[in-house]
């Protein structure tokens, strides 16, 4: 009889052994270890130049080399000149988490190869991904005939979104359609309704109000215009949080507008909508239970590593209606009550599993540790105003109404190119301390330095270090 023992040593090289296994992922922690320490500098300076990038384009590697080498081109040559989200002194853009459960739930669902497809060959993994949608809309206060399902990040969630509005309001025939968002809208909102296949002149950009909010009168005006034209206003993208300021909309008022003109309300919550794991987040974003669609980003504001942003709607039947398609050499779908199969109400079907990355993290902490950790990020915005607002020479700009705020030196009148370029050169000299790195924007006119509080790393500390910066800066500044 043949020996159908499993054989004691690997035959392929592409094969590890348990000991094999372990050396590698030690080498790789150590390294881990060094990038993670608190004060490694947030390093702005040293990014990746042409000449790096011309030694970088390699050929394909006939023979291995050794995993020393391999690391030190990942860790020294280009994490060496990234800039680093995961350092609490990152506050540019909007930050993206790097929870290390997260990392490790990675490598669980990659080692296992887990299949979240279709639940009659992965059940459990599915359930596990179905119980992260309705936690998740149990945060947003969507009712529990929603759905929804985990993708890659806030983009490809919102093209979701826009194609499942488009199907479910206008049906084949939607070149009349038109979609409106505000100019603070992210611009994944023009790229979604690119690749839903609407024309440039089908998406409104209204101008945002002085709180770079969407403006209801606007909105209104621009709605009945279009109607007057013979279009289809069908859709109504919505902020809760904007990229520049973290402006959320006037939700209530948009929600009861949507519905009068039977439009759909979807809210890109992307960076905002955990914060409603909070009071104050529940205050802010109070109108989002009545979007028919909502983007959420875990790579934002759960702090998990990128790859992990998810859509949200209040009826689940809108995303099978939208995304549902048919094989025959597919298994049978589950029970929708019961389990989701995801690839019958998204746009993939052979999917990583995502939702370890939620799921992990949130078993072994529960939720509170998420919630306490975004309020952390509203007291730190609001010491931080109360600091700058105290200082003569600088204004705010932009005052938080979530976890970021922005700010300028004080125009005191006259052309402000001159304010805005000293502007910029006080946002250099702070990011060349590497204590804090922050990234600026245009509003309106001025020049105006954002700082976004969202790293789950970054405590008072590190508010207090951007403070002194910016104190050492303008007083040189002032020279
Ligand atoms: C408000 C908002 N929406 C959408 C996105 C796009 O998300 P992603 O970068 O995950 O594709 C972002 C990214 O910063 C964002 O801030």
């Amino acid at each position: 009889m043949a020996d159908r023992a499993a054989p004691a040593t690997p035959r392929s090289a592409l094969e590890l052994d348990a000991a094999a296994m372990t050396e590698l992922v030690e080498a790789v922690l150590q390294r881990l270890h060094d990038r993670n320490a608190v004060d490694h500098p947030v390093d702005s300076s040293a990014l990746a130049d042409a000449a790096f990038l011309r030694r970088m384009i390699e050929g394909v590697p006939e023979r291995g080399e050794s995993l020393a080498t391999v690391l030190d081109t990942l860790f020294d040559d280009c994490a060496g000149r990234s800039l680093d989200p995961t350092s609490p002194g990152f506050m540019g853009y909007i930050p993206g988490g790097g929870i290390f459960h997260a990392a490790v739930a990675g490598l669980i669902a990659d080692a296992l190869n887990s299949y979240v497809g279709v639940s009659a060959v992965a059940g459990g993994f599915m359930q596990i991904e179905s119980n992260v949608i309705r936690w998740f809309l149990e945060f947003m206060g969507l009712p529990a005939g929603g759905g929804g399902f985990l993708t890659s990040g806030g983009s490809l969630a919102n093209w979701s979104a826009v194609v499942t509005a488009r199907e479910c309001r206008l049906g084949e025939n939607f070149g009349n359609g038109v979609i409106y968002a505000s100019d603070q809208a992210h611009l994944c909102v023009q790229k979604a309704a690119r690749l839903a296949g609407f024309a440039r002149d089908r998406v409104r950009v209204i101008p945002a109000d002085a709180q770079f909010r969407l403006p209801l009168a606007a909105l209104a005006a621009a709605v009945t215009a279009d109607r007057a034209r013979g279009l289809d206003p069908f859709l109504i993208v919505a902020n809760a949080g904007t990229t520049n300021t973290g402006a959320v909309d006037p939700l209530p008022e948009l929600a009861a507008f949507a519905a009068g003109e039977n439009m759909w309300l979807h809210v890109d919550a992307a960076y905002g909508g955990f914060f409603r794991l909070t009071a104050r987040g529940q205050q802010m974003l109070k109108g989002i239970e009545q979007a028919d669609s909502i983007v959420l980003d875990p790579h934002k504001t759960l702090f998990l590593p990128y790859g992990t942003g998810a859509l949200l709607v209040r009826d689940a039947r809108r995303l099978h209606q939208a995304h549902s398609a048919t094989a025959d050499y597919l298994p049978p779908l589950g029970d929708p009550e019961l389990v989701t199969d995801f690839s019958d109400v998204s746009p993939e079907l052979t999917r990583p599993f995502r939702a370890l990355k939620v799921w992990l993290p949130m078993k072994l902490h529960g939720v509170g540790a998420f919630r306490e950790t975004l309020d952390e990020k509203l007291d730190l915005v609001r010491y931080l105003h109360d600091c700058l607002a105290a200082m003569p020479a600088v204004e705010i700009l932009a005052a938080p109404q979530l976890s970021v705020l922005a700010f300028a030196l004080r125009h005191d009148g006259g052309d402000p190119g001159e304010t805005n370029r000293r502007t910029r050169d006080v946002m250099t000299a702070i990011n060349a301390r590497q204590r804090v790195m922050l990234t600026g924007t245009m509003l309106g006119n001025r020049f105006a330095i954002r700082v976004a509080i969202v790293s789950y790393r970054t405590h008072r500390d590190r508010v207090d270090l951007l403070l002194e910066d910016l104190t050492a800066a303008l007083a040189a500044s002032a020279r």
